[in-house]
């Protein structure tokens, strides 16, 4: 199975050489997160990339100065929405009704199944569940560059107010979730290159009620 093969191939890298990456292949890996389920297909979390060395400057010294950040080809910032709403909520229904040609309230009791369980939760909540949904984006976006043997690193470790603020993603209902740094590899320069790739043990890993 070659997706096991990339998913063996591909690891945290650690130190990347700054090469850029063709825009076909980044947008490969875009198109994989935007295919990834979500949870009533709400699609709740946004993508950003950013390629513009000042603006990574400027993560990286919210990022424990990681250099991966500077390192990269392109970021892409997963953030997810900060709530959910009934707008939203009915957004999504519209626009899936519109692409199906079918009448708006085909759905509609679903729909209203949500937007009365959800829209009542704290806020808080509400992005818990939503972050959850970009961090599938995440996982596809990871196992889509290794199939294109592109180095990725998952990134938590940044200052995620701060980084909402530098970008703006208040005034659009969003809160920065991970960042993924693309790039190659530096094979002379990564501490981790060579290293064994460590999991728990299968028998303990797998639990197996059969
Ligand atoms: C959500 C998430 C956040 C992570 N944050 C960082 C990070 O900030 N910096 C970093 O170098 N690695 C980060 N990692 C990489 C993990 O440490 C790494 O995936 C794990 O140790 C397993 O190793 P492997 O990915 O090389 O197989 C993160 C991974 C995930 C999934």
């Amino acid at each position: 199975m070659n997706l096991l093969d990339s998913l063996r191939w591909r690891y945290a890298t650690k130190k990347m050489n700054g090469l850029a990456i063709p825009q076909d292949q980044v947008d490969k890996i875009i198109e994989a997160a935007y295919l990834a389920p979500t949870s009533s297909g709400l699609q709740p979390f946004r993508i950003i990339e950013v390629t513009n060395s000042d603006l990574k400057e400027k993560i990286k010294a919210i990022a424990f100065d990681q250099s991966q950040i500077t390192d990269s080809s392109h970021l892409l910032i997963f953030a997810a929405w900060d709530n959910y709403t009934t707008e939203r909520i009915n957004g999504v229904f519209r626009h899936t009704a519109l692409e199906r040609g079918m009448p708006e309230d085909t759905l509609a009791d679903y729909k209203n199944k949500l937007i009365t369980s959800y829209t009542p939760r704290d806020a808080r909540d509400n992005f818990e569940h939503t972050a959850r949904q970009a961090y599938i984006g995440l996982g596809t976006a990871i196992a889509a560059a290794a199939e294109l043997r592109i180095d990725a690193t998952p990134m938590e470790g940044f200052e995620a107010a701060d980084l909402d603020t530098l970008l703006g993603l208040p005034e659009k209902g969003l809160k920065s979730v991970t960042i993924l740094a693309l790039g190659y590899r530096d094979e002379a320069n990564d501490w981790l290159v060579g290293m064994k790739k460590v999991r728990t043990p299968k028998d303990e890993f797998l639990i197996r009620l059969n």
